[in-house]
């Protein structure tokens, strides 16, 4: 029995007693409600003394790196540092098509630009620190922020079912025994819609809000073939058009979850009065409780129309559009 109101006024004071005035915490966000939200509120209670770290892994959505910085710094004031480490990712994930092993590179990778990204605002922390006056040493970065919510929580207690290992979601456990860093966690109690509700009384936007979950290894289990640039593009631009469509039907609150995929077939099309032979662009949109179980979306016809009629327009590389009606189980969400 308690108002969001007072969970917000005990968090931010636990907060700053767990980190004492001087403590440094990094985090790293991504433009999801998850993060956003236990971003500000660490800003809230510490300000710049809390570090976000946002890592462009070349197989984000269109302009997201972008996107996120002008939200988390100009609208929420948050102490950001975008790292566009896409380069290094996509010259690793090269001539990978195995979806579990594009998820351990992007994982791995993660753990290496961010750990960088870390050990680099330390040590501009140390020499702000050396010029200050009081001479005190002080403001090492000591924790560490998770986004973690309590079904995360009650997951890793007690859920070692089959399904826990079908698909490998990276976690920062390297990060915690490298760099020694203790973890902070303050969304542990609450539930997603919670979540909701607690970043709209930190003044988040409803559209970061409400925004549909997006895959740590982003794009690069969208695309089932191997990962170029040109294919991230592609993909990028698709997924663009299929989620401004739905926004403008006003559909996107509806679905739980929808994304495009690019599949590494090709298929015969016509444009004027010749022959084309491009790729295919498969659209998922799924509605579901806790993802365990979910079901295809339906849309109205003139929606898919729409958006299939623009892809094939406004893409180059695609002639053909499909909608993906398999439930999960037996399918999962994502493709790979
Ligand atoms: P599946 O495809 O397993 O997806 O039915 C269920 C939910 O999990 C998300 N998902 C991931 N999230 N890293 C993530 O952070 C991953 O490797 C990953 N794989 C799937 C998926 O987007 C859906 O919301």
């Amino acid at each position: 029995n308690w108002t969001m109101e007072e969970f917000i006024g005990k968090e931010i004071a636990r907060i700053r007693e767990i980190c004492g005035p001087k403590g440094r915490v990094i985090g790293a966000v991504s433009g999801g409600v998850d993060s956003s939200v236990a971003a500000k509120l660490m800003h809230e209670a510490i300000g710049d003394r809390f570090h976000a770290i946002m890592v462009d892994n070349g197989v984000l959505r269109l302009n997201e790196a972008a996107q996120v910085h002008e939200m988390l710094t100009e609208k929420l004031g948050v102490n950001l540092t975008v790292v566009d480490a896409s380069e290094l990712f996509l010259s690793r994930l090269k001539d990978v098509e195995d979806p579990e092993q594009k998820r351990k590179i992007i994982g791995n990778t993660f753990i290496n630009v961010f750990e960088e990204q870390a050990a680099k605002i330390e040590a501009a922390a140390e020499k702000e620190e050396e010029l200050a006056p009081s001479g005190e040493r002080k403001g090492k970065i000591e924790w560490l922020l998770q986004g973690t919510l309590y079904p995360d929580v009650i997951e890793s207690i007690s859920f070692k079912g089959p399904s826990a290992t079908i698909k490998t979601h990276h976690n920062v456990g390297g990060l915690l025994k490298d760099m020694k860093l203790k973890l902070i966690e303050p969304l542990r109690e609450l539930f997603k819609d919670e979540v909701r509700v607690l970043g709209r009384l930190l003044g988040i936007p409803a559209p970061l809000v409400q925004r549909h979950p997006f895959p740590g290894p982003g794009l690069a289990i969208r695309i089932l073939g191997p990962v170029t640039r040109d294919q991230v593009k592609i993909l990028q631009q698709a997924d663009n058009i299929y989620i401004e469509e739905i926004r403008n039907a006003g559909l996107y609150n509806q679905i739980s979850q929808a994304f495009a995929v690019l599949l590494p077939i090709k298929a015969v099309g016509v444009m004027g009065d010749k022959r084309t032979y491009e790729q295919v662009i498969a659209l998922r949109a799924v509605q579901s409780e806790d993802f365990m179980t979910a079901d295809w979306f339906v849309f109205p016809p003139e929606v898919l129309r729409r958006i299939s009629s623009r892809i094939t327009n406004e893409v180059a590389g695609i002639n053909r559009v499909t909608y993906d009606i398999s439930s999960k189980p037996p399918a999962t969400v994502e493709w790979l």
